[in-house]
């Protein structure tokens, strides 16, 4: 069974030189390894893709968690639900028909997470969240790591809570960008029940210890 509280840290912040060896660091302390990946075309930024993940799976077994900034995610999603992924998340803004890709990458044998971004409403995904496993609300605007905390949205942390609540859904909520022992807290508090941290993990001196840290101040059991 999944611990109640999901810490995912992001190799965003690690050493792209030595991935393995940052896995190996979280394995353990870690619920999740979340990966990011960009296209240069969805997002400004470029990252890796899914030869890297496919390599980086036979490293470890903490299940991974990949978060596509990319544009066109039918074509390129169902890929990394065949390559082991627990977790594909796509972006909102990225697709017309989300219904359908979920459907498609749980028939892949993937749960399926919608991303928002930060310029984007969540009130019209709400009566999406019966189709999804994952609903993650960007607290940056996405396509970097290292940046600011943007609290107002929370706003949309709790529009989503208060929906899976008060209709029993079994979907996790979890936070993206600026997640860090100043803020993880207050995205709790929101309702999020997953936390992606890059910097706060891998910008630390122990990233297991950052990890045990950070789950301490969510509030959960683990
Ligand atoms: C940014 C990525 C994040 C990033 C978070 O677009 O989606 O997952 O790694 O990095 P921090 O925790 O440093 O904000
Ligand atoms: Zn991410």
């Amino acid at each position: 069974m999944e611990p109640s509280q999901i810490i995912a840290p992001s190799i965003l912040a690690a050493d792209f030189a030595r991935l393995a060896d940052a896995v190996h660091a979280i394995e353990g302390a870690a619920d999740w390894v979340h990966v990011d990946v960009m296209d240069n075309h969805f997002v400004p930024n470029l990252t890796i893709g899914l030869p890297v993940v496919q390599s980086l799976r036979k490293a470890t077994s903490i299940p991974f968690d990949v978060h596509l900034m990319i544009t066109d995610p039918e074509r390129w999603a169902p890929g990394y639900a065949e390559a082991g992924a627990y977790n594909v998340t796509f972006h909102a803004e990225a697709t017309d028909d989300p219904v359908a890709l979920a459907k498609t990458l749980r028939a892949a044998g993937a749960k399926a997470g919608l991303a928002i971004d930060r310029d984007t409403a969540i009130e019209p995904y709400l009566e999406l969240l019966p189709h999804v496993d994952t609903l993650l609300i960007m607290t940056i605007k996405a396509g970097f790591g290292g940046q600011k905390f943007l609290p107002e949205m929370l706003d949309k942390v709790r529009a989503v809570r208060r929906r899976i609540d008060a209709d029993n859904l079994e979907v996790r909520l979890e936070v993206d960008g600026g997640i860090a022992s100043d803020t993880i807290a207050r995205a709790a508090e929101a309702g999020a029940d997953a936390f992606v941290a890059g910097t706060a993990v891998y910008g630390a001196q122990d990233p297991a210890e950052a990890i045990r840290k950070l789950r301490a101040l969510t509030g959960g059991a683990g």
